[in-house]
């Protein structure tokens, strides 16, 4: 096909049927088609640009400025079919007479809530959050904080023991932690002083189930541990923190007690957030209610851990994070927060 005057005739024949073509295309494949048959390295448009050499200089020009004209023509219709069928596809799929769709918004539980609320209390102080295992040795939940062997809490009734052998015999039986205090130990046997820690996580306890008890719920311990931290010390930062966590009115009350692990000891009371103090059913007309314990780290302790408690002091405490979201929330029953009821949790 050498002759000007034939290409031309054919290729207007080639737009026609492309034309066509088009037209009758319907869906985006069936569009590629087209652009594959027409535009394609084996369409007719290509051989002809293939062989424009055949040519003189003159019309080579000539033929093959239509060539590409006609190419620039094909390539922009099937382009614009394509986005009008892109556009059409997605129109009608979107009804706006439709409701729209709720993604339900999901919440921290309560406990959780309370948890990192305390926390974000000790945070700002320089402690450090520091987690341990819910399955310890006898050791660390019991002899080296100091507790005796025939102290009462060692007995089954008090504590999970687990009825596996223990991998390190020399800690003793394996158990549910009682209490979050054994990472005291785990953390001091692996670290020196200075630290600053709070410990959250869950401990067991095989009470029977009732409002205010259960066999699992969880603690936040603190340690404070260097050359000079004191009770004064122990008394500002728990102050500081109840305070911020129950309004800065709060009244706050330190009253001896006894714990094996420290010496001396306390616990700490808060004005009752019911009554205020004047005495209700909350604080069983007491005024006062009972928040955590702590004290002064007893030196078996520190010698338990290898520590020198002559060249070291420092505080400890823990306290039910249960107990504290019952009384931020006045919630009367502890299984509340166990039982998963939407109704209760959405609240929170
Ligand atoms: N471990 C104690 C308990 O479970 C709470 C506690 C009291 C922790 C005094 C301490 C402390 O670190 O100093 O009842």
């Amino acid at each position: 096909m050498d002759d000007p005057y034939q290409v031309q005739e054919s290729l207007s024949k080639l737009k026609e049927e492309f034309e066509i073509a088009l037209a009758q295309a319907n869906t985006a494949g069936e569009v590629e088609l087209v652009r594959v048959k027409f535009l394609g390295r084996k369409s007719p448009l290509a051989a002809h640009l293939k062989q424009l050499g055949v040519f003189p200089p003159d019309q080579r020009a000539t033929v093959g400025k239509e060539l590409n004209v006609l190419k620039t023509t094909f390539e922009n219709k099937v382009d614009e079919k394509k986005q009008a069928r892109l556009s059409q596809s997605v129109l009608p799929a979107v009804d706006v007479t439709l409701p729209g769709l709720v993604h339900p918004l999901g919440r921290l539980h309560p406990v959780t809530q309370t948890l990192q609320r305390l926390l974000d209390c000790f945070r700002p102080l320089g402690f450090e959050v520091v987690e341990g295992p819910e399955l310890d040795y006898e050791f660390n939940n019991f002899d080296a904080l100091n507790i005796p062997r025939d102290h009462p809490s060692r007995e089954n009734f008090d504590t999970f023991f687990v009825d596996a052998p223990s991998p390190e015999p020399k800690k003793g039986k394996l158990l549910l932690r009682s209490h979050t205090s054994p990472v005291q130990i785990r953390v001091m046997q692996s670290r020196k002083a200075p630290l600053r820690i709070v410990v959250p996580g869950r401990v067991y306890r095989p009470d029977p189930l009732d409002a205010s008890h259960s066999f699992m719920f969880h603690q936040v311990e603190g340690l404070m541990v260097d050359d000079r931290t004191s009770f004064t010390d122990l008394k500002g930062v728990l102050a500081h923190c109840l305070q911020r966590l129950f309004g800065p009115s709060t009244k706050v009350r330190f009253r001896p007690h006894f714990f094996p692990f420290t010496e001396p000891s306390a616990e700490v009371d808060i004005a009752c957030t019911g009554c205020k103090g004047s005495g209700c059913a909350t604080c069983g007309r007491k005024g006062w209610l009972e928040i955590l314990g702590c004290g002064m780290v007893h030196p078996n302790v520190f010698r338990a851990v290898g520590y020198d408690p002559r060249r070291v002091q420092g505080f400890a405490f823990g306290m039910g994070v249960e107990r504290i979201a019952m009384l931020t929330h006045g919630i009367r029953d502890i299984r509340l927060f166990f039982d998963n009821d939407l109704r209760f949790l959405s609240q929170f």
